[in-house]
């Protein structure tokens, strides 16, 4: 079998990016309004004059709403129609500055330049976590913040799926294959799947830790009464999460 590696992965995104820009409106999609914005805003704190990199931004809502709260925001992603895309999408007057780059070799942008680093829904799109996560220390003040979130590695693995009623509800996660660590394809509604690359929590933790991160934080998003009730369709983050979210410090 060929390896796969982030190039190969990146193509998908170019090939999807229309369709995922898409599904996403001013907050994202809705797995993102409901359960990693809150989190992610809360994490982060104030962002007044922060010099804040939005490693992998995609259509870039995200950017632009971190724009808003007053960062000064510079935007990455290595999928070229992704960033056109976000770009379109930004009105002038905004300031972003969208580059096309690897978040695993991001040369260009010089060491300790930021004070924040937000990357959401990313690492666990790219074959080297371990070089994307230096480049992130590398850029980031001493005393930076890098948050980032991620498909949660404990419930989401190869050929995970949920064990439901006949009706179709969901009861609880099926797990497979967790110490499988590599890539594998997941179905994206489109003709050709997308690419993850899975690893164990162990590997992510140690990975962070062997860099220089302390962990001052983990969140893994759930949903409250209330937003239950405006989105009964989310009941399963109330079994297990989705997503595992980040606060590191250099
Ligand atoms: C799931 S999307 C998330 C996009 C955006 N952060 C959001 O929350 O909507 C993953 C994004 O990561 C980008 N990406 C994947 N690998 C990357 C890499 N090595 N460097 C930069 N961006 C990458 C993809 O092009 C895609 O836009």
């Amino acid at each position: 079998m060929k390896k796969i590696t982030t190039d190969h992965a990146i193509t998908r995104w170019d090939l999807f990016a229309e369709s995922y820009a898409n599904n996403h409106g001013d907050e994202g999609d809705l797995h993102k309004k409901v359960l990693l914005n809150p989190v992610i805003f809360q994490m982060i704190g104030s962002l007044q004059n922060k010099r804040l990199l939005d490693a992998g931004c995609g259509e870039g809502y995200l950017s632009r709403l971190l724009s808003e709260e007053g960062a000064i925001v510079t935007s990455v992603d290595f999928s070229e129609r992704m960033i056109e895309i976000a770009k379109e999408r930004t009105p002038e007057h905004m300031n972003i500055h969208y580059y096309h780059g690897n978040c695993e070799e991001l040369n260009f942008l010089p060491d300790v330049s930021f004070d924040v680093i937000v990357s959401n829904m990313v690492m666990q799109d790219l074959a080297n976590f371990n070089k994307a996560c230096a480049e992130m220390y590398r850029l980031l003040v001493t005393g930076g913040m890098f948050v980032f979130s991620i498909l949660h590695p404990c419930f989401i693995t190869p050929n995970s799926d949920w064990e439901r009623t006949p009706e179709g509800k969901k009861l609880y996660r099926k797990v497979g294959n967790y110490f499988a660590e590599g890539v594998y394809e997941q179905p994206y509604g489109e003709p050709e799947n997308v690419y993850f690359f899975h690893r164990t929590l162990t590997t992510y933790i140690n990975t962070l830790v062997d860099i220089g991160f302390r962990i001052d934080r983990i969140v893994e998003p759930t949903i409250s009464k209330e937003m239950l009730a405006k989105h009964p369709e989310f009941a399963d983050a109330l079994i297990s999460p989705n997503f595992i979210v980040f606060k590191l410090i250099k």
